[in-house]
């Protein structure tokens, strides 16, 4: 099975787990309620956990993501890594070992001595009989909980969605051990005064067959078998590592860096390895999971003989436009003497993951709004120049807000105009609803910015707005400082027109057929107009949209998509 396989089949066992995780510490955090509510979350959750299907998710999903952890550390070339990533497998390889006394003491010994594990149980145990234990287990969520995080924000980082979800996910991720662990403290507190009871403590431990002294004495065996061959088996892994260095180093290879040094390493070595071998630094924003493209290296000599990329190499070498002689060096093993050349910074940074290859700029499918405020020199021109710039950020706020909301990228706030892209990812279709989407939160912006304004202005600010879909070359431009991801090409001068066309018709909104057509949208109830554009031999088909709200029964459906 390939790394790839084996990384997305370690990441579904992953989400299973985390799944558990996240509503076990749903359960805890019900303490802070009563240590009954929590009895009555446990329900649910043992309903849906020691059911078959749960049994069979839960285990089969530890099991997998236990045994390919295991299979990757041996598949792993160097354990030179990134800080990060040195992290995430020090916690991944703690959590079995700390986590052992408490599946032992819970799951195991109700499957073997039927004792039952209530929280009242559980919590009497860590927080009044063996405190040391409930230390332990604090270390063991803490730890499992940061190896869960570092993998999924590692994982999403890539996805266009992420930064904006990201203060969200991390405030979930921030909150939820904390209610977790004050749900466990309260809980702790009502059984410590439970416990004071006289008689309490051995009628629950009765109640709930706790194990006896033989039964305690098997579970102890059962953990320390589970502990001494965990142990054996990273011993073999490290001793499976060494036999195939030792094999490996009677046959190695050259890798010569166009800008130094030549690195030899054992052949089996990913171009990435070698180079943390040779400690040449080299970018690899995912980590060498195959994902970023950031470790891309142009083969300078050697290229014949490096064995095909695989099709998930393919695919990404393929999204960023890859010449022929570009490899991932992650992905990439060679059996001979290569030259090679990265060609990404090793500084780069995710959000720069295209790397300078864009600044060349590349075609791509795309919708393309302008908007452009109605009457403000006018209006501007009775205002202090202060104002001026209070009301335009305002605006800017206002558009810029709605663009982002609907997942497009601002760019160019020129004067009181703006124009903004959707779709350089997720291709025009999506590209069209989402402009469609922010062209509606525009004008919804506005008319609150009116509201609030309303004592400062003499007439409502109106905004006009055109979109229109189609090719563009994408890429980032300007210089020093001072870049930023731009547009050029007919769909960008149609767009503009468009958008002039809104003062001809005294509408809000004028937008191409091929936007509407794109988004899945019927506008045939609006009026539609054939329009000259300059340099163009045919007219452009648009609908003229005097008011956007009239969009809205349309383009809920459309939007949600
Ligand atoms: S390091 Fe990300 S694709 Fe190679």
């Amino acid at each position: 099975m390939r790394a790839f396989h084996v990384r997305r089949l370690r990441l579904a066992a992953g989400l299973v787990l985390l799944t558990y995780v996240v509503l076990h510490f749903l359960n805890h955090s019900l303490g802070l309620i009563s240590l009954a509510a929590m009895e009555a979350g446990r329900w649910w959750f043992l309903a849906l956990w020691r059911s078959w299907p749960g049994t069979v998710a839960l285990y089969g999903a530890i099991i997998v993501h236990g045994i390919l952890a295991l299979w990757l550390l041996y598949q792993r070339r160097s354990l030179r890594m990134p800080m990060w990533e040195a992290l995430q497998y020090t916690f991944g390889l703690l959590i079995p070992a700390l986590l052992v006394v408490h599946v032992t003491g819970t799951r195991i010994a109700w499957w073997l001595v039927g004792a039952d594990d209530p929280y009242t149980r559980i919590v009497l145990g860590l927080w009044v009989l063996s405190p040391q234990f409930g230390g332990r287990q604090l270390l063991a969520i803490t730890v499992v909980w940061l190896h869960a995080c570092i993998g999924l924000h590692y994982w999403l980082r890539f996805r266009r969605w992420y930064p904006r979800a990201q203060p969200w996910l991390f405030t979930v991720a921030l909150l939820l051990p904390v209610l977790a662990l004050l749900g466990f403290v309260s809980a702790g507190r009502e059984v410590a005064a439970l416990a004071r009871t006289p008689g309490w403590v051995p009628s629950l431990l009765a109640s709930t067959h706790a194990p006896e002294k033989a039964e305690a004495a098997r579970l102890l065996v059962i953990r320390e078998g589970f502990l001494t061959a965990y142990l054996g088996a990273l011993i073999v892994v490290m001793l499976a590592r060494g036999v195939r260095r030792l094999y490996q180093r009677r046959r190695s290879l050259r890798v010569a860096y166009t800008a130094g040094p030549i690195v030899t390493a054992p052949i089996g070595f990913t171009i990435l390895e070698v180079s943390r071998l040779g400690r040449v630094p080299h970018a690899s924003v995912c980590g060498g999971r195959g994902r970023c493209s950031t470790c891309r290296v142009r083969i300078v000599r050697g290229l014949d003989a490096l064995p095909p990329p695989t099709e998930a190499e393919r695919r990404v070498l393929a999204r960023v436009g890859a010449a022929p002689d570009v490899r991932l060096a992650c992905q990439t093993h060679p059996s001979h003497d290569v030259t090679v050349t990265p060609l990404v910074p090793p500084s780069i940074d995710p959000g720069s993951a295209l790397g300078p290859d864009a600044r060349q700029g590349r075609e791509r499918e795309l919708a393309v709004l302008f908007a452009d405020l109605r009457g403000f020199t006018r209006m501007a021109e009775d205002k202090l120049p202060y104002d001026v710039v209070f009301f335009l950020n305002r605006y800017f706020a206002a558009v810029g807000t709605a663009i982002t909301g609907a997942g497009g990228v601002t760019n160019q706030f020129t004067g009181d105009g703006v124009m903004a892209l959707f779709g350089i990812d997720d291709g025009p279709a999506v590209g069209s609803r989402q402009a469609l989407a922010a062209a509606q939160a525009m004008v919804e912006g506005m008319t609150r910015l009116n509201a609030e304004l309303a004592g400062e202005l003499k007439a409502p600010l109106r905004i006009g707005i055109g979109i229109h879909a189609g090719p563009g070359v994408v890429g980032w431009m300007g210089w020093g400082e001072s870049f930023y991801l731009t547009a050029v090409g007919d769909t960008v001068h149609v767009a503009a027109r468009l958008e002039q066309a809104t003062k001809d018709f005294s509408a809000e909104l004028v937008l191409s057929d091929n936007v509407a057509r794109l988004a899945g949208v019927d506008l045939s109830a609006f009026p539609a107009h054939r329009l000259e554009v300059r340099n163009r031999t045919e007219p452009v088909a648009v609908r003229i949209i005097a008011r956007v709200a009239e969009l809205r029964p349309l383009l809920a459906p459309a939007t949600s998509a």
